[in-house]
């Protein structure tokens, strides 16, 4: 369930790397789209019931048409590969844009680093950044060439000569050395990365060891991390308005404990990613299950997603 939404036609379908096509979404009325800021997403419904979250990587000056690139994953949960079987002309349900992952204003340089279909958010990142003339530097990280989505439209890009492209199937001596590239941060830079979670790990891991301040460090995940369930049990959550309390069964999330009673939270992703389902933590501790709050943010116990976090408590008192 989303607030807002609109319908939108796949003006153009383009294959622009091995297993990654880029879809062109006009609104179907032939009028404009909301603008959306750099680092958007929009959530896309994808099939009844399917929800996925897809980066917007066309320039946001652009208000005619939204740009989303979606890699073919055929292990993943279903959305890409019913991403990619639609064709131009088809209609489509989506959010408006919401933005998680925006740019600091007070930034004096950006290090954005991209992985693989990370590169959606960051490319436009980049664009914005060189759009206002800020310093920036862009490291795009690929399996081979010929899995670069956009290569072309950087090679014609404003921004060329501010982008390293590394690919793993290539001499090691372009391969990304994030140490390297991480150490010695400048003061007033912000990091920016996206991509697979591993490499986003090792991005993250490398530039705290370097000295990076946490509020510098901004990402995105695209899917919530495999939690270990094995130890789940059961706890309870009370409502602060009216005093409910309610059971949430060991195979529950706490959205689904709630819809059942009638209380419905919104949600998204329903994986920890995208921070749709907030809630405010009122007392009691939660056991978070989330890549959206940062590790200072999930410390504080004063919010969580209950589309996937649980409790380390008894009881969570929340702010419904
Ligand atoms: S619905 Fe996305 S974090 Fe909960």
């Amino acid at each position: 369930m989303t607030a807002a939404s609109r319908h939108v036609r796949i003006s153009r379908k383009t294959d622009e790397a091995q297993d990654t096509c880029s879809f062109e979404l006009i609104d179907t009325e032939g009028g404009g789209l909301p603008p959306f800021s750099a680092g958007s997403h929009i959530d896309v419904h994808v099939a009844e019931g399917l929800v996925r979250q897809y980066s917007l990587c066309n320039d946001p000056r652009e208000t005619h048409r939204y740009l989303i690139a979606v890699l073919r994953e055929p292990a993943s949960r279903g959305g890409s590969v019913a991403m990619h079987a639609m064709q131009e002309g088809q209609e489509l349900r989506i959010s408006e844009p919401k933005n998680h992952f925006s740019l600091a204003h007070d930034s004096r340089h950006s290090v954005l680093l991209a992985g693989g279909i990370g590169i959606t958010p960051i490319l436009c990142m980049a664009e914005r950044l060189s759009m206002i003339g800020a310093s920036f530097e862009m490291h795009y990280c690929t399996r081979s060439p010929d899995r670069t989505a956009f290569a072309e439209r950087i090679r014609a890009s404003s921004f060329a000569d501010r982008v390293h492209l590394h690919h793993d199937s290539g001499p090691a001596t372009q391969k990304l050395d994030i140490a390297a590239t991480l150490a010695s941060p400048q003061a007033g830079a912000h990091l920016y990365v996206c991509g697979p979670s591993g490499f986003m790990d090792a991005v993250l891991s490398a530039a705290r060891a370097a000295g990076w301040t946490e509020s510098c460090l901004h990402r995105e995940y695209f899917a919530g991390a495999a939690a270990d369930t094995t130890h789940d049990g059961t706890f309870e959550v009370q409502l602060a308005s009216t005093g409910a309390v309610i059971r949430v069964a060991a195979d529950q999330t706490v959205v689904a404990a709630l819809a059942a009673v009638g209380v419905r939270l919104p949600v998204s992703c329903e994986q920890g990613v995208c921070g749709t389902c907030l809630t405010r933590v009122i007392d009691g501790t939660p056991d978070h299950r989330d890549m959206y709050l940062t590790d200072e943010e999930q410390a504080r116990g004063d919010q969580f997603t209950p589309c996937c976090s649980r409790a380390k408590t008894p009881r969570l008192v929340l702010d419904l």
